[in-house]
C-alpha cells in the first residue's frame, strides 16, 4: 500500500496495548479503522477516547466490535460487520494476543488450547476472513500479523505455547506475503521486543473452557521488562511507516539483532556438521564432504 488517507484498516486486541497504538497511528494517517477486541469495556472506554481526539467530521471513521479471534465463525462475523461499516477494508492487523508459560510437561491442555487458539489460530481466522475481500477489491492492502521477538530468537525456557505460536506466525506471513505476489496485497510480520502494554494481565481473557492458568511468565522476560518497554504508540507509528515501506519483518527492538545472527551461526554450524557426519559422507548423499 502506498497511499493509506481514507482506507480501512480491522485491528485485533485494538482496546490496549500495541493494537490501540496501531490504531491510533492509522487514525493520525486519515484512515478509518475498525477496532476488534474480546474485552467490551474496554473498548467502549478507547471508543470515547478516540472519537474525542477525533475532529467532529472525522467520528464516523472508528468503529467498534467485539471478537473472540479463536473462534473462526466470530471472526468472520467481525469481518462482516467491518464491511458493512465501512464499505471496504485495506489493512488487516492480526495482532491480539495471550500469554501462558510454565515447564513443557506442566503446561495443561488449556494453556495449549488457549494461547494456540488466540496468538495463532487468531491470526489465520483473520486472514481467511479478509483476504479473499482485499483481492475482490483489486486496490490493494497489506496484512500485519503480530509474532514477537520469541518468533526468531532461540527457545525461551519455560515459555512454550507462547514462542512455538509466535515461530508459526512468522512461517504463516512469509507464505502469505508470497501469496499476496499474485493477490496483489502485502504482508508484514510484527516482532516486538519489550512494549509497555497489558500482555502480563492476559489471564484476564482467558475463558472458564480452558481452566485455570498456572504461570504467565517466561523465565527470559520479566514483567518489569514490559513495564519498561518501548512505548505502544511509537510501535504504532513504526508498523505504518513499515507498511507503506513493504517491509517483511518490523523489529521495534534493534539491540537484539545479534542474538538473532547468533541463532542463525548455530545453524549454519550444525549444516557444516551435517555435512561432515559420518552418516552422509559414508553414503556420498548429496551435499556431503568428498571423503579425503
Ligand atoms: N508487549 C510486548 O512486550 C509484546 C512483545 C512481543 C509481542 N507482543 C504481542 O503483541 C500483541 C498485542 O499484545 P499487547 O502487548 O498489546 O498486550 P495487551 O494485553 O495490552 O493487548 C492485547 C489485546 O488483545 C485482546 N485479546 C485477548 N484475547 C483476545 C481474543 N481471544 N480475541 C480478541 N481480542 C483478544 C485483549 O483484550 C487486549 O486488548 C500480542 O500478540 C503479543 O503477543 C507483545
Amino acid at each position: 500500500m502506498d497511499n493509506v488517507a481514507g482506507r480501512v484498516a480491522f485491528v485485533t486486541g485494538a482496546a490496549s496495548g500495541i493494537g490501540l497504538g496501531m490504531t491510533r497511528a492509522f487514525l493520525n494517517a486519515g484512515m478509518k479503522v475498525m477496532l476488534a477486541d474480546i474485552e467490551q469495556k474496554a473498548l467502549d472506554r478507547t471508543m470515547a477516547t478516540l472519537r474525542q481526539a477525533l475532529p467532529s467530521n472525522r467520528s464516523d471513521d472508528v468503529a467498534s466490535v467485539v471478537v473472540d479471534v479463536a473462534e473462526r465463525h466470530s471472526v468472520f462475523q467481525a469481518a462482516n460487520a467491518t464491511l458493512e461499516t465501512f464499505g471496504k477494508i485495506h489493512a488487516v492487523c492480526n495482532n491480539a494476543g495471550v500469554t501462558s508459560g510454565g515447564h513443557i510437561e506442566d503446561c495443561t491442555e488449556g494453556d495449549w488450547k488457549w494461547v494456540i487458539g488466540v496468538n495463532f489460530l487468531g491470526v489465520i481466522h483473520g486472514c481467511q476472513a479478509f483476504i479473499p475481500h482485499i483481492k475482490r477489491q483489486g486496490e490493494g492492502g497489506h496484512i500485519v500479523n503480530t509474532s514477537s521477538m520469541a518468533g526468531v530468537l532461540g527457545g525461551m525456557p519455560d515459555w512454550a505455547p507462547y514462542n512455538s505460536t509466535k515461530y508459526s506466525v512468522v512461517g504463516l506471513t512469509e507464505v502469505i506475503r508470497q501469496e499476496g505476489r499474485e493477490g496483489g496485497y502485502g504482508a508484514s510480520v510484527l516482532c516486538p521486543g519489550g512494549v509497555a502494554t497489558n500482555i502480563f494481565d492476559a489471564p484476564r481473557n482467558r475463558g472458564d473452557q480452558y481452566g485455570p492458568q498456572q504461570s504467565t511468565v517466561a523465565r527470559d522476560v520479566s514483567a518489569d521488562d514490559i513495564r519498561k518497554g518501548l512505548n505502544p504508540d511509537i510501535v504504532g507509528r513504526l508498523v505504518l511507516e513499515a507498511v507503506l515501506a513493504d517491509r517483511l519483518f518490523i523489529f521495534t527492538d534493534p539491540r537484539l539483532k545479534g542474538r538473532v545472527e547468533r541463532r542463525h551461526e548455530k545453524m549454519m554450524l550444525d549444516f557444516e556438521w551435517a555435512a561432515n557426519s559420518k552418516a552422509l559422507t559414508e553414503s556420498g548423499a548429496p551435499g556431503a564432504s568428498k571423503k579425503s
